[in-house]
């Protein structure tokens, strides 16, 4: 989604501030632009499109040491040139830039206009310039200041002025702002990534915080003007992660790197004395866990789907009743919050903005939260009372993938824990241990049989649409399959409960549209072949993620997974979907890391 980047120092911006807007890329945007402040005057350039389209728009001579850019994901008005970030006051001398929404932006345009005020584009953040401009304070801070009082909705913004070339305020209110901290120079995003290559100290602005950021230095205060003390803290290098090394994408690189996430993820936390997992922020007693009567797991997206596998894992291992709801749901039905429910949400960014939302609603009721999350440090992470971080790596391509699997091992370790407090015998508990062990191994294997699964997906690349069946804990894979798949290649695909397959969707099967089934060898093998069979009597093409060994049904196509414990199955089924998807969207030519319209943390609602 919308990415914000900032530089004030001795060098020249326009670099540093291009860098940045690539780095952010991964997030989603449809255009992008920049804005230079430089001797009492401002320079903006704004393209619709990539960052390239940028750059070569650019008049060879561009310097300033001063800047902000952004890249933009359309909520106001059309993505276009036109509607790119920075937006300027009529006169030229603001320039905003700015992550969110102003909700009651419609209400104070209308007033701008009946004095006057003309527009150049649809969106809320010129409002803002127009209103900074005419605010009459003498200092950009404080027409900044005045400004956000009138303002409702969430936002991280950043604006220059060419009467304070040397400066840049930013504000945050529910869209993340960081502050990086150099020799002399001082940089400002809305994602730590798009600071890492140049510093390790960073500043979060908390809601309702601003800063004045200048060359030797920042002042943070509240929005109401009481300044507020920020020492910064230090962020892990991020390694080579914005780095696609010999990989064609990032999402096969991300693919890729499951055998070490998952390694990740399980160290330290597997208890061979007591057959459990540890957990060193949960900040719960085994006690306080006993006297839970419910878990709710809520996420968007693949977090959601994530979420669907996790409650069916933890209702298992743990006898707990549990289960999943989009996080976007939830927030807005006024749900009842139990004292004896344990909440759960799971975001691999930590800022999408409907679950930090439903987080808020369940804290504000008195309700416990534990976070799923990947990004150290997130604002939902912050939220939460306690929680699991999944260390799995910055994740760029826009699709999840590592850290989609990782966190299914995550709630494969909650279960084994919360099933162990309760009635998980010490047996049960050592075979997941051994299968929890062996999984990078045979992710490796999985990943080995890639050229096979690329065939598959290139044979079947041409299909309008596909269907995607699972039972029990199939079904989450199924869901996850079908939400890869359409997202990257664009084809159309639908995931059903493999026992709802008669009651609607047969309908629809005929030999042009493939099913894939999921079809592991556990307790519901034989329900899922009848299900299969359904498909083969109308002459569905059928693609069978399995296990070695004869089918009893005729399949098109087959891709054997290694055999694990039958809880731990979706984990290793949903690679080879991975692959199918990104293989198709290959075969398409699909624009694989950044797919049409999507954004990779929606930070709006
Ligand atoms: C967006 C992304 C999805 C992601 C979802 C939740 O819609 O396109 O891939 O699953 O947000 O993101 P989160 O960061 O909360 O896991």
């Amino acid at each position: 989604m919308c990415g914000i980047v900032g530089y004030v120092g001795r060098q020249n911006a326009t670099p540093i501030l291009l860098e940045g807007l690539h780095r952010l890329a991964y997030r989603g945007y449809d255009s992008s632009g920049i804005a230079l402040a430089k001797a009492g005057k401002l320079s903006v350039h704004k393209a619709k499109g990539k960052v390239r389209a940028l750059e070569s728009s650019l008049p060879k001579r561009i310097s300033g040491t001063t800047g902000i850019a952004h890249t933009r994901w359309a909520t106001h008005g059309e993505p276009s040139d036109r509607n790119a970030h920075p937006h300027v006051d009529p006169a030229g001398r603001i320039a905003v830039v700015h992550n969110g929404i102003v909700e009651n932006a419609s209400g104070l345009r209308r007033v701008l206009e009946a004095d006057g005020a003309e527009f150049e584009s649809d969106t809320d953040t010129e409002v803002l310039a127009h209103m900074i401009a005419r605010s009459g304070a003498p200092k950009l801070e404080d027409a900044v200041r005045d400004v956000l009082q009138k303002v409702e909705g969430a936002y991280g913004i950043a604006v220059v002025s060419a009467d304070e070339p040397d400066t840049i305020v930013v504000a945050r209110n529910g869209s993340p702002v960081v502050l990086g901290v150099g020799e002399h120079e001082m940089f400002v995003a809305s994602d730590a990534s798009a600071l890492v290559r140049h510093t390790s100290q960073v500043i979060y602005l908390d809601d309702g915080e601003m800063a004045v950021v200048a060359r030797n230095g920042y002042q943070t205060s509240t929005l109401d003007a009481v300044p507020t003390d920020k020492t910064p803290t230090t962020v892990q290098s991020q390694g080579d992660a914005h780095d696609r090394g010999d990989y064609a994408h990032f999402m096969r690189k991300e693919i890729a790197e499951q055998p070490e996430a998952v390694t990740r993820m399980l160290q330290g936390r597997l208890d061979q004395r007591f057959m459990s997992a540890h957990f060193g922020g949960l900040n719960l007693e085994p006690r306080a866990l006993l006297d839970i009567s419910r878990v709710k797991i809520l996420g968007c997206g693949s977090a959601f789907i994530s979420g669907s596998n996790g409650a069916q894992i933890i209702e298992q291992l743990a006898r707990i009743p549990t289960s999943a709801e989009p996080a976007s749901e939830f927030r807005y039905r006024n749900p009842v919050i139990e004292r004896d429910t344990l909440y759960i949400a799971v975001s691999q960014s930590g800022e999408t903005l409907d679950t930090m939302m439903a987080v808020q609603e369940i804290k504000r009721k008195g309700g416990r939260v534990l976070g799923v999350i990947n990004v150290v440090g997130s604002t939902i992470a912050r939220l939460c009372d306690g929680g699991v971080y999944l260390h799995a790596g910055p994740e760029i391509a826009v699709v999840s993938t590592k850290t989609f699997t990782s966190t299914l091992v995550a709630f494969a370790l909650l279960g084994l824990y919360l099933g162990r407090i309760r009635d998980l015998s010490p047996s049960a508990g050592r075979r997941l241990i051994d299968g929890l062990q062996k999984l990078p191994g045979q992710i490796e294997e999985i990943l080995a049989g890639e050229a096979h699964i690329k065939a598959v997906a290139e044979k079947y690349a041409n299909s309008r649409d596909m269907f995607f069946i699972g039972r029990a804990l199939g079904f989450p894979v199924a869901l996850e399959g079908a939400l890869k798949l359409k997202e990257v290649s664009y084809i159309h695909a639908e995931a059903y409960p493999a026992s709802e397959l008669k009651h609607g969707p047969l309908a629809l099967i005929c030999p042009e549209t493939p099913t894939v089934a999921i079809l592991p060898r556990d307790d519901l093998f034989e329900k899922n072949v009848s299900s299969v069979e359904e498909v083969r009597a109308r002459k569905g093409p059928l693609i069978a993620i399995t296990h070695d060994g004869e089918l009893p049904v005729v399949v098109d196509d087959r891709i054997d997974v290694p055999r694990t414990e039958p809880e731990l199955d979706p984990i290793l089924m949903g690679i080879p979907l991975q692959l199918l998807a990104y293989h198709s969207a290959v075969a398409l030519n699909r624009d694989v890391d950044q797919p049409r319209n999507l954004a990779k943390s929606v930070t709006v609602e």
